[in-house]
């Protein structure tokens, strides 16, 4: 056979290949694969199905049953650290539907972990999906642990077409990489319920296991990465007392074992935004951020909701406020912050994050993929 030939034949089979796991996806998926994570160590599998039907997960052979009526969620084994770990749903033919290719994380505290952060998703999905596929261009072939998004997720909270429409958007990343999300003040619209998490969130982006207020942990070798509930208003006094009480043990068992810490919230406190006067960012600066800079381990806070990329460093914390990356951008006038390193207010934005305990490494790109800011810190506890 001539090489041409071979060549021929092989596309022949990758087109059939694409097109029966295509048509397979559209007939069997109302909203498609994707992967979710609230713990280090645990990816969740969640989809929707058109009909009732019935899968295999290879990881157990155990069958699962899925409804059209509610978004199926598949806990995966536990990952260790330093081992890979392969899915694969299969139907009750065993033909597989979707694999999962989860590449390990370092055991080793001084070997960086990688992860993306963008934020405020929020009111343009065919923007975000523009943003979906630039990031996963530049991170396919070493991709980061998870990707962090900071909140506003969708528009409105209380509409189930927003977040499948942000479901849709973020395929080109979330089929590979985990989301971690952050809960903004848009995703509560709508919400009047007696929980602390508004109901659609609960059912796209939570796991049966997570905490009902919001707010949880990512506790890796090379740091632990605290993910908090900012949206006060809808909290009440109670729980933002137990949220901080919650935050000081978190801290403190940082500290006894000399673990960094980066803390991640949806309303940013330092901002040249007008949003820097809302009371929320008022609340921040009064009493979590002394908890912060008093633990001495809080090396890095990562913020959303100002929809304008800027960086600061004050006491010895670096402040990253994310860019939108589909919501709409800022053009309100800015204010003056004297702890501002960057700010670059029109674009859309994602960082990349290199985290190890000696080290915090960033690059952030802009709407046309330029490099935008960098830092590079040594951590010292
Ligand atoms: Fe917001």
């Amino acid at each position: 056979m001539t090489t041409l030939k071979k060549v021929k034949l092989l596309l022949l089979f990758f087109t059939f290949t694409f097109s029966c796991l295509v048509f397979s996806d559209q007939q069997t998926f109302s909203i498609s694969p994707y992967l979710l994570k609230k713990t280090h160590d645990q990816v969740h599998l969640k989809f929707q199905t058109k009909g009732e039907d019935s899968f295999i997960n290879s990881l157990d052979n155990k069958e699962v049953v899925a409804t059209e009526d509610d978004v199926t969620s598949i806990p995966l084994k536990k990952q260790k650290c330093g081992e890979p770990q392969s899915m694969t749903l299969l139907n009750t033919s065993k033909k597989s539907l979707f694999k999962v290719d989860l590449p390990p994380y370092p055991c080793d505290p001084e070997t960086p972990i990688k992860f993306a952060f963008i934020s405020d998703t929020q009111k343009y999905p065919d923007e975000h999906n523009k943003m979906a596929l630039l990031l996963f261009n530049r991170v396919k072939n070493n991709p980061p642990n998870f990707i962090l998004n900071g909140g506003d997720i969708v528009q409105d909270g209380s509409v189930e077409s927003k977040w499948q429409n942000f479901l849709k958007a973020s395929l080109p990343y979330s089929t590979s990489i985990p989301i971690v999300p952050v809960l903004g003040n848009h995703d509560y619209w709508g919400h009047t319920g007696e929980e602390n998490t508004p109901e659609l969130f609960k059912k796209y982006l939570m796991t049966e296991k997570d905490h009902s207020d919001g707010y949880y942990t990512l506790d890796y070798p090379q740091f632990k990465l605290v993910v908090l509930n900012s949206n006060f208003p809808k909290l009440g006094e109670e729980n933002i007392k137990r949220q901080k009480v919650w935050l000081e043990k978190e801290l403190e068992k940082s500290k006894q074992k000399d673990q960094i810490v980066i803390i991640t919230f949806h309303h940013s406190p330092i901002t040249s935004n007008l949003f820097y006067y809302g009371p929320v960012s008022i609340a921040m600066r009064k009493s979590w951020i002394p908890l912060f800079e008093k633990s001495g381990v809080v090396k890095l806070v990562l913020n959303g909701h100002s929809h304008l990329y800027e960086r600061s460093l004050k006491n010895g914390i670096m402040y990253v406020v994310a860019g939108p990356f589909g919501g709409q951008k800022n053009n309100f006038p800015k204010l003056k912050n004297y702890y501002r390193l960057s700010m670059h207010p029109e674009t859309y934005t994602y960082s990349l994050f290199n985290v190890s305990k000696k080290m915090i490494q960033m690059e952030t790109f802009d709407e046309n993929d330029n490099l935008i800011d960098n830092f590079s810190i040594t951590n010292n506890i």
